[in-house]
């Protein structure tokens, strides 16, 4: 394999930088030639391409977001556009396409696998909900971020002796309430998995206040209901001020941790080292703290857990 492709798609996710890093660096170790596709797969379909080596990822390590730039291409999905995306990739001789993102990014790569372009995904999304790894990477920033996020708002919310529901990000996945709902502290936590229950977090809210709690804190992940409406109908019924939070995007900014950016480092060396092996359609993931990958078919067809203890953990940690 002489010429490889390598493109970032969906979401930007902290670490996506650090995993191009990874590509192009043990790539051109393997004297591989890298064309850096921008804009996600409408890079492709437009040409927009760019000859990438070892200093053009320099100084990006530690940086959030994707110097590839990122899309969600609704003309990839369809025919016509993906016969132009095969025509770019035969006219600039790229054998192979390395594919950092999440679901969508995998649905992508699975079409390119289809017209014959061999792939490897690499998982990195925010929502931690690819089901084929245990951690995709950015989840551990973005966690990080809306812990901080947590800290600041339980100092205000504790001098006023209020409560805040915080809505965070998850796309159908209530990891990132879930995880950061442990991490700092929260008293209920909402995610999609569990049904909503506002008598529960009601009598969860009144049962601490008359313990003596002066703070409380509600993650919600997105999706599940109007966090305003929430709010109002928790003053209504508890009697306790409750404001709304919604963090938004700023979970998806900033440096990636340590933890992303050596997740994001081993899975472009492994994506890499897979393709330089002939082991093509390949999704890499992280399985029990080890590096792995799984046919991108069978891996696509996987079904996340849900982790049940940790939340069950919660209730009871959270009293
Ligand atoms: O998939 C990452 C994610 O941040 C989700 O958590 C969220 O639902 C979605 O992307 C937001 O997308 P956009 O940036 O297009 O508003």
């Amino acid at each position: 394999m002489k010429t490889i492709g390598v493109l970032t798609s969906g979401g930007d996710a902290p670490g996506m930088n650090a995993a191009i890093r990874a590509v192009v660096r043990t790539a051109v170790f393997h004297n591989m030639r890298v064309i850096g596709i921008r804009s996600g797969y409408n890079g492709l379909i437009y040409g927009d391409l760019r000859e990438m080596d070892i200093t053009s990822v320099g100084d990006i390590v530690h940086r959030g977001g994707t110097i590839l730039h990122t899309d969600r291409s609704e003309e990839f999905k369809t025919p016509d556009g993906q016969k132009k995306a095969r025509n770019m990739a035969e006219i600039f001789e790229i054998e192979a396409i390395v594919a950092i993102g999440g679901d969508g990014t995998f649905r992508g790569a699975y079409d390119l696998c289809r017209m014959g372009i061999p792939v490897i995904g690499i998982p990195a999304t925010i929502d931690n909900d690819v089901s084929s790894t245990d951690f995709t990477i950015g989840f551990d920033t973005a966690t990080n971020t809306v812990v901080d996020a947590i800290n600041k708002i339980r100092d205000t919310v504790t001098s006023h002796q209020r409560a805040n529901v915080i809505e965070v990000m998850g796309r159908g996945r209530g990891d990132i309430a879930l995880y950061t709902g442990v991490a700092g502290g929260a008293e209920h936590i909402v995610i999609p998995e569990i049904s909503l229950n506002i008598n529960e977090i009601c009598k969860r809210l009144i049962q601490g206040r008359d313990r003596g709690k002066s703070s409380h804190i509600i993650m919600l992940a997105e999706g599940m209901t109007d966090v305003k409406e929430l709010c109002a109908q928790i003053e209504e019924k508890t009697g306790i001020e409750t404001r709304a939070t919604v963090l938004g995007h700023i979970q998806r900014g900033g440096n990636p941790t340590v933890a992303d950016r050596i997740l994001a480092s081993k899975m472009g060396y492994h994506a890499v080292n897979s393709l330089k092996e002939g082991r093509v359609n390949r999704l890499v993931s992280i399985r029990n703290n080890k590096i792995t990958d799984c046919d991108i078919e069978e891996g696509m067809a996987m079904q996340k857990g849900f982790d049940t203890d940790l939340y069950e953990m919660s209730k009871i940690l959270s009293m």
